[in-house]
């Protein structure tokens, strides 16, 4: 019988693999840091019965179509870059990485909502540039984030561990989803509210909503007029979410404070975006789970994940 070929669209560590690469035939598109050319991707999907895909690999039903395929594992908990409906169509499972990224994503939501309240990135550059001349009682004063509110819109997996963060910091709970979380409004003092009331009285407005025909632009030009004066927006969940436009206009006008940015409706982002350029805007490029011990974990589940299905058994973290 002919063994399993499984297509793996980024080189990745060796030893991620070892365990699937008993039970099956791997190939690595040999780069690290460039995505597989769409026409690769096509002419492996073509003789593949499994992919192992990153989200900036659209997987739409051209690939799903294809005759061996039975299992996409995304190494990323969002999926908003694969066509669920041709998949379901098709027969193929597909599989994504949630929990084991979720701390490590609240940590770097955390760090964007310090970063951009205290100026940090700012600072750092101000230090090493050598313009750090003297001691200045309002040198690059920043806004208290402690016993300030946050409002977090999508409060999931990720959203409750920055609650979590959040009332350790003393703050205030707002969030936003379209079910009630009743047990984690008694266990974590978490405040449920409309989008509207969120978005109005929130120091920091956190977009954590996994990007849907529903969240898709739901923040835009009314969405910042709503805001207040002295919020600042952050954003890790998708940038397509966003209206970049609105949001550039909202910090040039000063309807808001600030951003801090992990992900953009275009990846990468163009470097002239004029985003980039703006002192207000703390901008990372989209490392919302990017630690060494997390991203191995990713990989890890996303091949134990093809491993099950073509053993005929069941996905451990499958989509659908
Ligand atoms: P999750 O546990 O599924 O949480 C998503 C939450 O969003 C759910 O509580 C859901 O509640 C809520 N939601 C869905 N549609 C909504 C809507 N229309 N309005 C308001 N809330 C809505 O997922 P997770 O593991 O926390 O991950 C969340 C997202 O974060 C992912 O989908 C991904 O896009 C993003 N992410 C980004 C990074 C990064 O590197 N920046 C890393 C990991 C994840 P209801 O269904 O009740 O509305
Ligand atoms: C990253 O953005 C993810 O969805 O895991
Ligand atoms: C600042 O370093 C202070 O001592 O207040």
């Amino acid at each position: 019988m002919r063994k399993p070929y499984v297509y793996v669209t980024r080189k990745l560590p060796e030893e991620t693999l070892d365990a699937l690469s008993q039970a099956a035939h791997i190939k690595m598109w040999d780069s690290e840091d460039q995505a597989v050319p769409r026409d690769v991707l096509v002419k492996e999907a073509a003789e593949a019965d499994a992919l192992l895909v990153m989200l900036s690999d659209k997987i739409d039903e051209e690939i799903l179509s294809l005759p061996f395929l039975k299992v996409v594992a995304n190494v990323a908990v969002g999926y908003d870059n694969i066509d669920l409906h041709a998949a379901k169509k098709h027969g193929v499972t597909i599989t994504n990485t949630p929990d084991v990224l979720t701390d490590t994503t609240a940590d770097l939501v955390f760090a964007l909502i310090l970063a951009s309240a205290r100026r940090i990135v700012e600072a750092a550059e101000y230090v090493k540039s050598g313009k750090w001349n003297s001691w200045s009682p309002l040198l690059l004063a920043g806004t208290d984030v402690h016993h300030k509110r946050i409002g977090i819109v999508g409060m999931g997996r990720i959203g409750e561990a920055v609650a979590k963060r959040a009332r350790g910091f003393d703050m205030e709970v707002l969030y936003h989803n379209r079910t009630r979380k009743l047990e984690s409004e008694k266990n974590l003092g978490v405040i449920h509210a409309e989008f509207d009331e969120l978005i109005e009285k929130a120091d920091f407005v956190v977009n954590l909503a996994p990007l849907t025909p529903e969240t898709q632009g739901m923040f835009g030009r009314d969405e910042f007029e709503k805001m207040k004066q002295s919020a600042i927006f952050i954003n890790a969940g998708r940038g397509a979410s966003v209206d970049e436009t609105a949001l550039v206009e909202a910090l040039q006008n000063k309807q808001i404070a600030g951003a801090g940015l992990d992900v953009y409706e275009k990846e990468p982002v163009d470097s002239s975006h004029v985003l980039l350029s703006m002192p207000n805007v703390t901008a990372l490029p989209h490392i919302g789970s990017s630690s060494v011990e997390t991203r191995l974990a990713m990989a890890a589940l996303a091949a134990a994940n093809i491993e099950a299905v073509l053993e005929g058994k069941h996905a451990k973290t499958p989509v659908i």
